[in-house]
């Protein structure tokens, strides 16, 4: 299994914070999904091609399985994962992103401001997640079977 992690944000990219978020998502998939894998990693600025160049390299040349994207998709000018994303999808899977957004709504207000997409190209599911490091946990939780399933199905 081979799992893509991207964290999309300026600051991380310019190395003006930590990425705090694309080790979140290692530490849940091996932990909670619980799934064996090697992870590509990398962190690019919130750019439409930059985005979508790794996204589709990824998962057409280095044979990923899985793509789990983190920031990008809220509601400012900067904020395009899920536009670099949506053209990469053969199969849009609209649930994922309905489901985290309506299970993290009640303790989470501000939740229905992300409009993370998720689908598949190939052989591979690809899921945008919020930035926040808290909010991996919280996602990841919440679509657990639902990776699973459509990983196997894939297989
Ligand atoms: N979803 C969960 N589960 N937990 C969170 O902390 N943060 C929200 C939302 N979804 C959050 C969440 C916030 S504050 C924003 S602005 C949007 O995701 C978009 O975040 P992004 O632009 O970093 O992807």
């Amino acid at each position: 299994m081979r799992v893509g992690r991207l964290t999309v944000s300026d600051r991380a990219s310019a190395g003006l914070y930590e990425d705090r978020s694309g080790p979140e998502i290692e530490r849940i998939v091996r932990q909670s999904l619980q799934l064996t894998c090697e992870f590509l990693t990398a962190v690019v600025p919130d750019d439409v091609d930059r985005i979508r160049t790794r996204i589709q390299t990824w998962a057409d040349q280095d044979g990923c399985d899985l793509i789990l994207t983190t920031g990008g998709t809220g509601i400012t000018p900067r904020d395009v994962t899920p536009e670099a994303t949506r053209p990469l999808l053969e199969k849009e899977l609209p649930g994922f992103g309905e489901a985290m957004r309506l299970h993290s709504l009640p303790r989470v207000p501000t939740a229905i401001l992300s409009r993370a997409t998720a689908g598949i190209r190939g052989r591979c599911l690809i899921i945008n997640l919020p930035g926040k490091p808290s909010a991996i946990a919280e996602c990841l939780d919440i679509l657990r079977m639902a990776i699973l399933e459509a990983l196997a199905h894939l297989r």
